[in-house]
């Protein structure tokens, strides 16, 4: 897990458009660690594409250096791509429209790779039941949804056991049922096969779910690296008591001074205690409350990945 799998260094891209200029990725440095599931957060256009599609050869970048497993993928590109898989943003038109969904994830791992066409097939038929897909593999890829087409491209990137994948909002079309079940799937997959994984995701409850470690691009810059957990630390709470009732002011002063309670915010019709020590602060608050025969709904919440992004890019300005 330690041993190092990428290393990125001094990592720019420009975009030239009509005269129009771009600073997609701004001197990047970032250490990738085999094994690990790196999970690459950001609004659009921060430039996450941008830098998953340089680490899969498929882009040039102006500026930088990237060695992969000790391969120079600027230099090797070739060496790259055979240890690599790849499900992109546009995935779903990058497939042969007429073979079915199995044809479609032999041929590309059986033609491309150097690998059992029985052992492509037994795996093939292992992923889709994992992730519900069984019943469309015989499908025509054309004829599928969205998100079927989808969840085959990501089987394609995984079925013939990269030592790297790259994942570019995988669970964007799924449907919720078949987003968990692919969840669950590729954390043990990636893990039992040691597949070092780079994934782009807009749904923070996957990332804190899936990944080692999380890294925040915003602009082209790396605004934060490390653990879903470090990210939350980002926070001074750690979880919200809301109370769904409004306070008198000397209440909400009461509230304010239990050493756990870190501030206390009232909207309308609602009260909300913010703690870092959430079983103190709720003995606290239920016998405040039941000192002054209040009896508000009380929902406890932990604070997520969700609630640290949006501190950090400044309540999405
Ligand atoms: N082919 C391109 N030509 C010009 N600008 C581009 C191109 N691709 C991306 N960009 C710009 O580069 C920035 C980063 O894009 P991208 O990497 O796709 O972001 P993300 O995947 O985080 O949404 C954006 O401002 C986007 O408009
Ligand atoms: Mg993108």
């Amino acid at each position: 897990m330690e041993n190092l799998a990428i290393r990125i260094r001094n990592l720019s891209k420009i975009y030239e458009n009509g005269g129009k200029v771009t600073k997609a990725l701004k001197n990047i440095n970032l250490d990738i660690k085999e094994g690990e599931i790196l999970g690459v957060l950001g609004p659009n256009g921060a430039g996450k594409t941008t830098l998953i599609n340089i680490l899969a050869t498929l882009l040039i970048p102006d500026k930088g250096t990237i060695n992969a497993f000790g391969i120079d993928v600027l230099k090797e590109s070739n060496k790259l791509r055979e240890i690599i898989g790849y499900a992109g943003q546009d995935s779903e038109k990058s497939a042969y429209y007429r073979l079915t969904a199995f044809e479609t994830l032999v041929y590309f791992a059986y033609t491309f790779r150097d690998v059992k066409k029985e052992d492509i097939e037994r795996e093939i038929r292992y992923i889709s039941k994992k992730i519900g897909f069984s019943r469309k593999l015989n499908s025509q890829f054309s004829t599928l949804s969205g998100g079927e087409k989808q969840a085959t491209v990501i089987m394609r990137a995984l079925v013939h056991k990269p030592r790297l994948c790259f994942l570019d909002e995988p669970s964007k079309s799924l449907d919720p049922v078949t987003a968990k079940k692919f969840r669950a799937f590729l954390k043990a997959f990636v893990r039992k096969e040691n597949i070092t994984t780079i994934v782009t995701t807009h749904n923070m409850s996957e990332a804190e779910e899936i990944c080692d470690r999380i890294v925040l691009i915003d602009k082209g810059r790396i605004k934060f690296i490390g653990t879903p957990l470090e990210f939350k630390n980002i926070m001074d709470y750690t979880d919200k008591i809301t109370l769904d009732m409004h306070l008198s002011r000397p209440l909400l002063s009461k509230l304010k001074r239990i050493p756990s309670v870190v501030r206390v915010k009232q909207t309308t019709g609602s009260t909300v205690i913010y703690t870092n020590k959430v079983n103190l602060s709720l003995l606290a608050v239920t016998s405040i409350l039941k000192n002054e025969n209040l009896e508000p709904k009380i929902t406890v919440r932990s604070a997520t990945v969700e609630d640290a992004f949006v501190k950090v890019m400044g309540n999405g300005k």
